[in-house]
């Protein structure tokens, strides 16, 4: 909600893009674990084959509208490349990870990792050119709300985007989550969304009803309305230092 991410992009984007504004991230997707047909490429192909056909196939679905070529200033490209799951091998990792670094800094604006643990980030950190600059990961109990990643996100510059926030979220009925929704008038499921911010986390919205993403960022603004007044500071920061205490009590 800081940053607005797009979960089904529109086929094509109108150039300009408001760069500003509308941020798009494709994935790469291993076929472990995944359908085979979902996948857009061959599997038979070599990893680094299969990343390119996959980008390829991204940067042509996200075309500008007004662009003929592939070229100039309305070359398509995303903000940013993220390998979904990590590979089982180092070898296997280099190879595409060093695929996705080969359309860096022009088609692709940034990299990420997704669903990774400390030890995975912090290898790829270390042995890559390009280092990772996004990390997207569930945000759930079982992973002690992933404390050790984000803090070394925070301490190398790297965005950390959290998704499963509401899905079966025993957060959404805790007491700080219920006092800052009724304080403000808004959902539950924005006043979750709303704290986590507050953590340095950046939220990836779920929604796919565009009326319930509209009342999200006007409840949103409303949050942010109220936390700015003078009177609200002492309640705003207890009902902070409670969900902060939560989070590490259930990590
Ligand atoms: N990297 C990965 O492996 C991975 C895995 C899973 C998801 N993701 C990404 O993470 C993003 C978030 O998806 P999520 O399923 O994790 O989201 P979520 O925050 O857990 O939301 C789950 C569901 O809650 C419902 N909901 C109810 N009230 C809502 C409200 N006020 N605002 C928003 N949603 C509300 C939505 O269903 P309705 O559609 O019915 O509103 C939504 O689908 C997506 O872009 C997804 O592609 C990434």
């Amino acid at each position: 909600m800081s940053s607005l991410y797009v979960k089904h992009p529109p086929t094509h984007i109108e150039a300009p893009r408001p760069s500003n504004m509308l941020k798009i991230q494709t994935k790469f997707t291993p076929t472990r674990g995944f359908k085979s047909e979902d996948l857009p490429y061959n599997t038979s192909l070599s990893l680094s084959e299969q990343v390119r056909s996959s980008v390829e196939s991204s940067l042509h679905n996200l075309r500008p509208t007004t662009s003929t070529s592939c070229s100039g200033e309305n070359s398509p490209y995303v903000d940013c490349l993220i390998l979904h799951v990590p590979l089982p091998t180092a070898f296997a990792m280099l190879e595409v990870w060093t695929t996705m670094e080969s359309y860096h800094p022009y088609r692709v604006r940034n990299l990420g990792l997704s669903n990774v643990t400390l030890q995975v980030l912090r290898w790829v950190y270390e042995v890559s050119t390009v280092k990772p600059s996004l990390v997207q990961n569930r945000w759930c109990a079982e992973t002690g709300y992933d404390v050790a990643v984000r803090t070394y996100c925070a301490e190398h510059g790297i965005v950390y985007q959290a998704y499963g926030i509401l899905t079966k979220s025993l957060l959404l009925a805790s007491e700080p989550v219920q006092e800052l929704a009724e304080l403000a008038n808004v959902s539950r499921a924005t006043s979750l969304y709303y704290l986590v911010i507050q953590m340095g986390v950046v939220v990836l919205n779920g929604t796919r009803d565009d009326q319930k993403m509209i009342s999200d960022h006007i409840e949103f603004r409303k949050l942010r309305r109220l936390a700015n007044q003078p009177e609200s500071q002492e309640t705003w920061s207890s009902i902070l230092d409670r969900f902060g205490y939560l989070l590490a009590a259930r990590a």
